[in-house]
């Protein structure tokens, strides 16, 4: 059998780190990419320990040109599946924010996902094969709860469902994934305070890596996780633009983030 190999963007960490320990356990070849080496290492020993898998680690920060060209050029010599993951929230307002910090917001959650994508496909295609899944999130269907964060998740949602179109017929699959809330380090980072959400609200990291497989196997190019979201963001779409905005902004936390 040839070697399947995984290219996950954020896997030291929440989301990322539950589809690194389940292609592992799939059989796949794993490179990681984040920041952090130290964490990269440690994970890579963890996964080389508990499924036997050849672990490349290749540190990068995505918000750096130099760097995600790094990883645009181990994406091009091949790999099976790319998961574009990385990504962050910022609390404050957007006139407060450090324009910088949001600068670099941009280059992670879309900058890079256009650049790693681009730089995946053509391998894939010549093989006939490979998938890509782009991690966005709820916030990308719904207008009104932030800003910047909401508007490069909603480029994710966006350019995945126009790529996918493209790329009938090649053998390539492209889906992207929108998670509500779920348990990670996520809403720590970006100090944004969580401690009144609803338990029924927050989504576990194993179930939403399920799903979305699940839903990849089935065809699925929008991948909504648990039904709670799957209600959600229906009963939106068949609202006035305008009553979902007040909604979100009321029931999804709209202000104090970007
Ligand atoms: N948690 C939620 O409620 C939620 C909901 C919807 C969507 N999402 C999306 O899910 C994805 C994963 O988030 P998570 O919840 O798992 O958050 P997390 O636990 O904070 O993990 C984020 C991962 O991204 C990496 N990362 C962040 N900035 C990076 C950079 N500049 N360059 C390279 N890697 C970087 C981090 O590694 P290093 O710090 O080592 O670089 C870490 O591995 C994100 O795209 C997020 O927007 C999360």
């Amino acid at each position: 059998m040839p070697r399947r190999v995984v290219l996950i963007t954020g896997p030291t960490s929440g989301i990322g780190a539950g589809f690194a320990h389940r292609y592992a356990a799939d059989g796949y070849d794993l490179v990681l990419v984040s920041r952090d080496e130290n964490r990269l290492t440690e994970l890579a020993t963890e996964l080389r320990d508990e499924a036997g898998r050849a672990v490349e680690v290749l540190p990068a920060d995505l918000a750096e040109p130099a760097d995600r060209g790094k990883v645009a050029e181990r994406l091009a010599a091949g790999v099976d599946v790319l998961v574009n993951n990385a990504g962050f929230g910022t609390s404050g307002e957007f006139w407060t924010v450090d324009p910088a910090l949001l600068q670099s917001q941009l280059d992670v959650n879309v900058t890079a996902v256009m650049q790693l994508t681009r730089a995946a496909l053509p391998a894939m295609i010549d093989a006939g094969a490979g998938t890509v899944i782009n991690v966005a999130s709820v916030a990308g269907l719904l207008s009104g709860r932030g800003s910047t964060y909401s508007a490069s998740k909603a480029w994710v949602v966006s350019f995945t469902e126009g790529l996918a179109g493209g790329l009938q017929g090649t053998g390539v699959g492209i889906h992207v994934v929108c998670p509500g809330y779920v348990h990670t380090a996520f809403h720590e980072r970006a100090g944004i305070d969580m401690t009144s959400l609803p338990s029924f609200m927050w989504l576990e990291v194993d179930d939403v890596v399920r799903e979305t497989l699940a839903d990849i196997g089935r065809g699925k190019v929008v991948i909504i996780p648990g039904f709670q979201y799957k209600a959600l963001t229906t009963a939106t779409r068949m609202m006035p633009r305008s009553l979902a905005r007040a909604a979100t902004k009321a029931f999804g936390r709209g202000r104090g983030r970007t």
